[in-house]
């Protein structure tokens, strides 16, 4: 009943049966076999853990903050491979009245298409749907993950889908569903453990979006460093002056502000929620139940029991 009319059915894929929308299906080969280039940069992340703010910290280091460029929507500067698959895009677009939408309706192609080297890749599939080169490592592109808190991520997620595809749906429902694992991208668990295990990998990189909230500068200096770049002090301040919540906020590159306002002129958006929402941490104790919380923490001590995450103070 919450799907809408944009997506109607789920079906389960791959090894882990990761909860998909039905028209993953019409994508899944090109995914598997995308071509993978070796100076590629992935990020991969569950939605909602704070990929957006990753991206641009991602890509501003990689052109050495270039800020002329990152006026350049980040959806096309660092697009979202599987995007076509998530709904059916024709009817949200004609619903919208804006034509074939930002990648022509197939956003594998597009990506793969990217002229600019390297290329920027935004997923959210977890690592059994990655390209099959990244998985039997014939190419080793760089791959930034970044986990965050499930309870503030299943929640961030609601007010996305009721925001970008009209779920209507609260967020104790929403989270039984996320729970059972039969949400949009499967298991939460089985998402971060994918590559939380492949953590020491040279051409991977975790981060957590509670560090970035604590110690930004840290983080910002970590990636650099992965990303093989030197910072200094002033442009460490700097970007993290262009990142901040209310920068981020009111970036027009990186808010889909334009686009949040063509969905809730169509009233297909939930009215008071927008992209970049609340961008805080622990918000979830507001708006979950204590019944679900429960549930949730029973969960989660269910998955990561007897695995490092045990240690890892933002689960
Ligand atoms: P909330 O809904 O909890 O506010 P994603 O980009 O993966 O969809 O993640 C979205 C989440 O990241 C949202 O969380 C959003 O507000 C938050 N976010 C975006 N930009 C941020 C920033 N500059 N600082 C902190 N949080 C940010």
């Amino acid at each position: 009943k919450i799907l809408n009319k944009f997506c109607k059915e789920y079906v389960s894929i791959g090894e882990d049966r990761t909860s998909m929308p039905v028209q993953y299906l019409q994508f899944a080969e090109q995914i598997k076999n995308f071509e993978v280039l070796d100076d590629d940069i992935w990020i991969v992340t569950y939605p909602r853990t704070g990929t957006t703010w990753s991206q641009e910290m991602i890509w501003m280091i990689a052109n050495n903050l270039d800020f002329e460029g990152a006026n350049e929507p980040l959806v096309l500067r660092f697009p979202f491979l599987e995007l076509s698959a998530l709904f059916d895009e024709e009817k949200l677009y004609a619903a919208l009245k804006i034509g074939r939408g930002i990648y022509n309706l197939n956003s594998v192609e597009f990506t793969a298409n990217l002229k600019r080297r390297p290329r920027f890749i935004k997923t959210h599939l977890p690592y059994s749907l990655l390209p099959d080169q990244i998985k039997n490592g014939t190419k080793k592109p760089k791959i930034i993950y970044v986990a965050r808190n499930p309870k503030d991520t299943c929640v961030s997620f609601c007010h996305h889908g009721s925001l970008f595809v009209g779920w209507k749906i609260d967020v104790d429902t929403f989270a039984k569903l996320f729970i059972a694992e039969r949400s949009m991208y499967g298991s939460f668990w089985k998402h971060v453990l994918g590559f939380w295990k492949q953590r020491d990998a040279p051409n991977i990189f975790f981060i957590k979006y509670e560090d970035m909230k604590e110690d930004h500068p840290a983080v910002i200096r970590k990636v650099a460093r992965f990303l093989g770049k030197e910072l200094t002090d002033e442009q460490v301040g700097i970007l993290v002056k262009h990142l901040s919540f209310e920068s981020m906020k009111k970036n027009n590159a990186v808010n889909w502000e334009d686009y949040v306002q063509q969905l809730k002129k169509n009233n297909v958006g939930n009215k008071d929620d927008s992209f970049i929402r609340i961008g805080k941490v622990g918000t979830y104790k507001k708006e979950l139940s204590p019944d679900t919380i429960k549930e949730f923490d029973a969960w989660t001590k269910k998955n990561i029991t007897g695995t490092s995450l045990e240690n890892e103070p933002i689960f």
